[in-house]
């Protein structure tokens, strides 16, 4: 007898309906396989959103969280533990910055990089008490706490749940004369993903993100990336920003740091920003602790090799043209960075929804989003077959 059906029924009897899951319920996984409790195996295209950028159970970070286990796992910040520093070294070196703040989640990392932006704001920029502004973009996606939600724009995320923060203007994505047009002189911060993963993977116009930091510079704004699913090798490069050449002056980071084994996120920026926060101003039980710090210092080294960068650049290549090649027969457009695709499939045919559906009865799992809209972002290990594997089930889906 099939255990899926039941183990589908118990989880949707004893949790909170917050999520739409795809029917299938994994037990094992490895690299960008996974394994349902009936033995099917799929082929993993979400990675956890990039979380699992390494793939599954990748083993150099598995034997690091293993050794860790066997020695020390929590502490807090009240103790320093001997993973911390190599951690913060080597990730603000991988950012380019002085200093690095550990968190947990991504959406921590967000609120971190708000309360800093506000109090460098006030303390460093002038500006009057309780007057600081944040400009974002319209479609961001940046979590769930409620402020982060106060400027959303998306109404599932934020109706009823109100009151909300103020101190947000928000102004079309990609659009700088809009965005400069918000900077007033109590502008503290932009706040952008640099690739909007939420809204379909959608790219700004080439040059935004150069004059975005120019504009940043000439106002005295602090530049927030939030790199938490863009960043970390995904599109085909360390950083989003670096398709461009540019350096904000604050990156989020989160996902894929914890290597798809803990939740890590971080903020790095130079000592004159991440500096205004003084003891007792800020803080996380978890943050940093000696588990996250032991696996994460691994995900940073293997990024510095630059060898997943290179692989999600030339295996990206391989998935935009499976793509593209299917534009015109089903889908409607594809945007590509890297091992990371927005598919928008012709409406007429089918929702996102049911496309995922289809891949999954195919042995493909993937993740729709607005609409008619899929996301692809598999592990950055896998493999050209695997590729062709995933654009050839899409294929089928279109047109059965
Ligand atoms: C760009 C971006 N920022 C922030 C977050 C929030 O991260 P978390 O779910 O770990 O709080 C996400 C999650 O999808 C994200 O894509």
């Amino acid at each position: 007898m099939l255990r899926t059906p039941g183990a589908v029924r118990d989880a949707e009897r004893w949790t909170a309906h917050n999520y739409h899951p795809l029917p299938v319920v994994i037990s094992s996984a490895e690299g960008a396989w996974l394994t349902d409790v009936d033995g099917k195996r799929y082929l993993d295209c979400l990675a956890g959103y990039s979380a699992l950028n390494f793939g599954h159970r990748h083993p150099q970070l598995i034997a690091a969280a293993h050794a860790q286990l066997d020695r020390l796992t929590l502490t807090s910040r009240a103790f320093i533990h001997d993973q911390f520093a190599d951690f913060c070294r080597e990730l603000a070196e991988l950012c380019g910055k002085d200093l690095v703040l550990p968190m947990n989640t991504g959406a921590e990392a967000v609120e971190t990089g708000i309360k800093v932006a506000r109090k460098w704001g006030y303390q460093v920029k002038g500006v009057p008490a309780g007057q600081a502004t944040i400009v974002v973009a319209d479609g961001n996606f940046h979590g769930r706490t409620t402020t982060i939600v106060s400027f959303s724009t998306d109404e599932d995320a934020r109706a009823d749940f109100g009151p909300y923060t103020p101190g947000f203007t928000i102004v079309p994505y990609g659009d700088l004369d809009a965005l400069t047009a918000a900077i007033d002189e109590n502008t503290v911060a932009v706040l952008l993903e640099p690739i909007q993963g939420e809204q379909g993977v959608v790219v700004p116009p080439e040059g935004y993100l150069p004059g975005v930091r120019q504009v940043c510079t000439e106002r005295d704004v602090l530049f927030i990336a939030d790199e938490i699913q863009s960043g970390l090798g995904r599109t085909g490069k360390t950083f989003a920003c670096d398709h461009e050449g540019v350096v904000p002056d604050m990156y989020l980071l989160g996902k894929a740091l914890g290597g798809g084994i803990v939740p890590v996120s971080a903020v790095a920026a130079n000592a004159d920003v991440l500096g205004v926060l003084k003891p007792g101003q800020h803080g996380s039980t978890f943050g940093g602790n000696p588990l996250a710090c032991a696996v994460a210092v691994e995900v940073v080294r293997l990024l510095a090799t630059g060898e997943f960068q290179r692989r999600s650049a030339e295996l990206g290549e391989r998935l935009r043209a499976g793509l593209e090649g299917l534009v015109g027969k089903g889908l409607v457009e594809v945007r590509v960075r890297g091992l990371w695709a927005g598919v928008d499939i012709d409406p007429a045919l089918m929702s996102g929804r049911e496309a995922c559906e289809r891949l999954m009865e195919r042995g493909i799992l993937a993740k729709d989003t607005h609409g008619s809209t899929i996301r692809l972002a598999p592990p950055l290990v896998i493999t050209e077959e695997e590729i062709d594997l995933a654009v050839a089930a899409l294929a089928e889906v279109l047109t059965a």
